[in-house]
C-alpha cells in the first residue's frame, strides 16, 4: 500500500511498492492525461511534479513517492486555465498533442522557480522530446506563459474540451432517418 496526495487528494494505492508512478497513475488512478513515450528518462512525456518538482513518473516507484504530493496535468488545472495551458494554446506550441501533458508540467515547474526564464534556461529545463518539432513554438509559449502569469498580458481562453454544442446541434439533422419530418 502507497498513500500519497493526487491533486489534492489523499489516496492510498494497493500495487507493487515498486511500480513505477507512471503507471500507478495511469492504470491505478485512471489518470491518463499523463504519458507513456519511453519508459526510460529519455522523452519527458510522462512528466508529473512530485512535490513541485518535474520528474519523469516512468523512473519513480511508488515506493519513493510514497507520502508525496503528486500533481499531474488533471491536476494543473481544471478548466485550462493556466498560464503555461494557455500559452500552449495561443501559441499553436501543440500539434498532434502527445508530448504536451509531460512538457506543460515541466513549464509549470520552471515558471513556478523562475517566473521570468531566457530562452536557454526554458530550453534546459524543458529539454522533452517532440516528434512534431514544437520546439521554437514551446520557447515562446512559456515566454508568454510567464507573461500571463504576471500580469502583463491577457489571452482569449483556450477552448473547453469536447464538441461545441453549437456544432453538435447543427450535425442533427444529418443523423435524421430519409423521409423524417423536417422541424420547422
Ligand atoms: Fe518517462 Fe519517456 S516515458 S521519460
Ligand atoms: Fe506531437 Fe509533440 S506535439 S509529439
Amino acid at each position: 500500500m502507497t498513500d500519497l496526495v493526487v491533486n489534492g487528494r489523499p489516496l492510498r494505492i494497493a500495487m507493487d511498492d515498486a511500480t513505477p508512478l507512471l503507471w500507478a497513475l495511469r492504470d491505478g488512478v485512471n489518470l491518463t492525461g499523463t504519458k507513456y513515450g519511453c519508459g526510460n528518462g529519455d522523452c519527458g512525456a510522462c512528466t508529473v511534479l512530485v512535490d513541485g518538482a518535474a520528474l519523469r513518473s516512468c523512473l519513480v516507484t511508488l515506493a519513493e513517492a510514497e507520502g508525496r504530493e503528486i500533481v499531474t496535468i488533471e491536476g494543473l488545472s481544471r478548466d485550462r486555465s493556466h498560464p503555461v495551458q494557455q500559452a500552449l494554446v495561443a501559441q499553436g506550441a501543440i500539434q498532434c498533442g502527445f508530448c504536451t501533458p509531460g512538457i506543460a508540467m515541466a513549464a509549470a515547474a520552471l515558471l513556478a522557480r523562475n517566473p521570468d526564464p531566457a530562452p536557454p534556461e526554458i530550453a534546459a529545463a524543458i529539454p522533452h522530446l517532440c516528434r512534431c518539432g514544437v520546439y521554437s513554438r514551446l520557447i515562446a509559449a512559456v515566454q508568454q506563459a510567464a507573461r500571463i502569469a504576471a500580469r502583463a498580458e491577457r489571452v482569449d481562453a483556450a477552448p473547453v474540451p469536447g464538441i461545441d454544442p453549437a456544432d453538435a446541434a447543427r450535425a442533427l439533422p444529418a443523423l435524421n432517418p430519409v423521409g423524417a419530418p423536417a422541424d420547422d
